[in-house]
């Protein structure tokens, strides 16, 4: 398959990507928030009951996986990327070390990860990955993102996109604008819009074909503090004319990342701009807390009642499929209840 069929299977439509890619310190703290033990046994065992379930058949395109995940074996008998492509899905790897502080700048961060990349490459490529993941994180405050912040980022994700087409993978470009912050709705179109164009100027010097790439990016929202909410209709339009303004038309699947909204906004916002979208983007969910939250609380109440949690995770990767069509709606959801 070449880079841009890849890509596009990723994001087909009705599908879209699920996020288990949790670092071992984030799983930890899912876990604690449902009482399990952060072990590698029960990590596996919550991942392979997803990677087993009907769901991935039906609504997902492709797993990004983290380092440990992807060189377990399942107790099922697969190693855990057979076990993804054997439901004809896409299995993909989180290649960044995830974000450090930035020298210079007081409480931002960059995302660090490129030394020895090439050869981690190859190697994730032998173990089955077709896609990869890097996340730059941005912060709204005062002064915040600065340009320094916005330049570095876009660069090293631009660099890591070059090496991820070298190894014959398709790169997700993730730059997360945090929904963290008081913010309105208008200043996170507007710094989305800045770090979107430093992304795109830095791809494009980096050589990288666009075609064979994914973005994930954040939907257009206020801050989580913000005195002035927004509806998902407005969350839609700003978030669609803020992709249309900013991402090249030869990016073939868009697929955001869920970043802290609740299951339903989460898919009630990606439906909105779906019902909306006259682009040939593919737009579509790469969910990680969207995706898993309900699954979560399930493991949570009994971590042997595999039917419970894959009943859960079903439920949510079904709405978002429909969500990715434009055909979500909130009855649904209480049908389901
Ligand atoms: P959330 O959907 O929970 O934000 O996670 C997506 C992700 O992969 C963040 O990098």
């Amino acid at each position: 398959m070449t880079l841009e069929e890849i890509a596009k299977k990723m994001c087909a439509k009705g599908k879209g990507i699920l996020a288990a890619d949790e670092s071992t310190g984030t799983i930890a703290k899912r876990f604690k928030s449902i009482n399990v033990e952060n072990t590698e046994k029960n990590r596996l065992f919550f991942r392979q009951t997803l990677f087993n379930s009907q769901a991935m058949k039906n609504y997902i395109g492709g797993v990004i996986l983290f380092d440990e995940t992807i060189k377990q074996k399942s107790t099922l008998g697969p190693t855990i990327p057979e076990l993804i492509s054997d439901n004809d899905v896409i299995p993909g790897i989180k290649v960044d070390k995830g974000a450090k502080p930035l020298a210079g700048s007081l409480d931002e961060t960059v995302t660090e990860g490129l030394d020895g990349l090439r050869e981690r490459l190859k190697e994730y490529y032998g173990l089955g990955a077709r896609f990869t993941k890097w996340r730059a994180v941005y912060k709204i405050a005062n002064k915040f993102p600065s340009s320094q912040s916005i330049k570095s980022n876009a660069h090293a994700l631009a660099r890591y996109a070059a090496l991820v087409q070298e190894a014959k993978m398709v790169p997700i470009v993730e730059p997360e604008v945090l929904m963290d912050g008081n913010h309105d709705i208008d200043m996170c179109y507007k710094v989305t819009t800045n770090v979107l164009n430093e992304c795109y100027n830095e791809l494009t010097i980096q050589k990288v074909d666009l075609k064979g790439t994914v973005l994930k990016p954040n939907m257009i929202i206020p801050g989580t503090e913000s005195k002035k909410k927004s509806n998902s209709e407005e969350i839609a339009k700003k978030t669609l004319e803020c992709l249309k303004k900013n991402v090249p038309s030869d990016v073939p699947g868009i697929a955001f990342l869920s970043g802290g909204q609740t299951e339903i906004e989460a898919s009630e916002n990606l439906n909105e701009i779906n019902k909306i979208n006259d682009t040939n983007f593919l737009i579509t969910f790469s969910y990680g807390r969207g995706l898993q939250a309900s699954a979560l609380k399930a493991f949570g109440k009994d971590q042997k009642d595999h039917s419970s949690i894959q009943k859960a995770f079903d439920h949510r990767a079904k709405m978002n499929s429909l969500s990715s069509k434009g055909e979500w709606s909130k009855n649904l959801e209480e049908v389901a209840a």
